[in-house]
């Protein structure tokens, strides 16, 4: 991994703040005290690794990043374990996706050295901010973008990358129960051929009004249907999606390039082989779905992502219709696979596939 020149910063949190603040944080609402800075230009590469103060970035109004959105970032966690040790979760998997995020967007590819190099100097500097309560973990947020002067659309010749970290708590201020998932019909998140397998902001953007209209009829998260046939489940406002059926097999959304790869996912899908469950990536019908959780061939559905880590979906809502899976509540495959992952990230588990990362 690339090394970074830290920056001393003049203004830290005092011990009693940042006690105060990783105590018991809500989800990225605070930030520590320092972030990462590097640059890109197109005649000089990368340059210019710094950790520094987290602070307020200088943006001239006519960066190409505020007028046509070439942004990507991507969300990974810092552990803290029993023994001191602070960990990553398969951080070459968010280097990895973050190139190709980066490539969709024709923004610079940045090196898994420098990724790795730039988030583990960061957590080094910041250990500190690293929460010890269970669940609590340090958010850690990488993005890059495009900061050039210039009005003209095309790639942009200069680019920034950063990353900050954020004391944080449950994605959902309820904790662990069964969260209700508003289906949007009326408006797409992505469609073929577009950005919907990249991490940037404007995948992000386009999901809010669906966001919005379930939260006006009472849901946390939205799921958004495939624009092509309106008929296919994908993935939800910022996680993706697992089904449970009755024989015991799963069955999520496939990576048809319209849904994000989550790194979670991924995990979850090999967590559940190595039990002994079949799990297919295949298109999820809404009708197929509705009929399944009606008649007991589903008998769990799950949401899942580096955030959310494992949470229960109780309800599907809609203009339409109003759904609830089983009996509403947390169902055990559910919670068995959230506290085996869980497990894995907070070492208090085997971790067969080599996924931690020691900082
Ligand atoms: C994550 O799970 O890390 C995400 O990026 C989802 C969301 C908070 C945007």
């Amino acid at each position: 991994a690339s090394t970074f020149e830290v920056v001393p910063n003049e203004h830290p949190a005092s011990d009693e703040q940042r006690e105060a603040m990783i105590d018991k944080p809500a989800f990225g609402q605070l930030f520590s005290d320092s972030m990462v800075r590097m640059t890109w230009k197109q005649d000089g590469g990368w340059s210019d690794r710094k950790v520094e103060a987290y602070g307020p970035l200088k943006l001239d109004p006519a960066a190409t990043v505020l007028h046509y959105a070439q942004e990507v970032f991507e969300g990974l966690k810092a552990y803290h374990h029993a023994d001191g040790s602070i960990w990553l979760f398969r951080p070459d998997a968010n280097a990895e996706r973050f190139q190709n995020s980066s490539k969709r967007l024709a923004l610079p590819a940045l090196s898994t050295e420098d990724f790795l190099g730039s988030v583990a100097a960061l957590v080094k500097q910041d250990a500190a901010w690293v929460p010890t309560r269970r669940e609590y973990t340090l958010y850690l947020r990488p993005f890059m973008y495009a900061s050039e002067c210039y009005l003209g659309v095309r790639a942009p010749h200069q680019v920034d990358y950063c990353a900050i970290a954020s004391p944080s708590g449950p994605y959902f201020p309820g904790g662990v129960k069964p969260v209700s998932i508003w289906v949007e019909d009326r408006w797409f998140r992505t469609g073929p051929g577009g950005t919907g397998f990249a991490k940037c902001g404007g995948n992000y953007a386009a999901s809010l009004v669906g966001e919005n209209r379930g939260a006006q009829h009472g849901c946390e998260q939205v799921c958004f249907v495939d624009a092509a046939s309106g008929t296919y489940l994908e993935e939800l406002g910022g996680m993706n999606m697992f089904t449970v059926h009755k024989d015991g097999h799963l069955e999520t959304p496939s990576l048809t390039g319209t849904i994000l790869p989550g790194v979670t996912r991924r995990s979850v899908i090999q967590l559940a082989q190595d039990e002994g469950h079949a799990v297919t990536e295949t298109m999820i019908g809404l009708t197929d779905l509705l009929d399944d959780i009606r008649s007991g061939e589903v008998t769990e559905v799950f949401a899942c992502g580096t955030a959310a880590i494992i949470t229960p979906i109780g309800r599907f809502k809609s203009e339409n219709f109003d759904e609830t899976v089983a009996d509403g509540g947390s169902g055990p495959l559910t919670m068995h696979l959230r506290d085996e992952l869980l497990g894995i990230q907070l070492g208090e588990g085997e971790d067969p596939h080599n996924w931690m990362w020691r900082v």
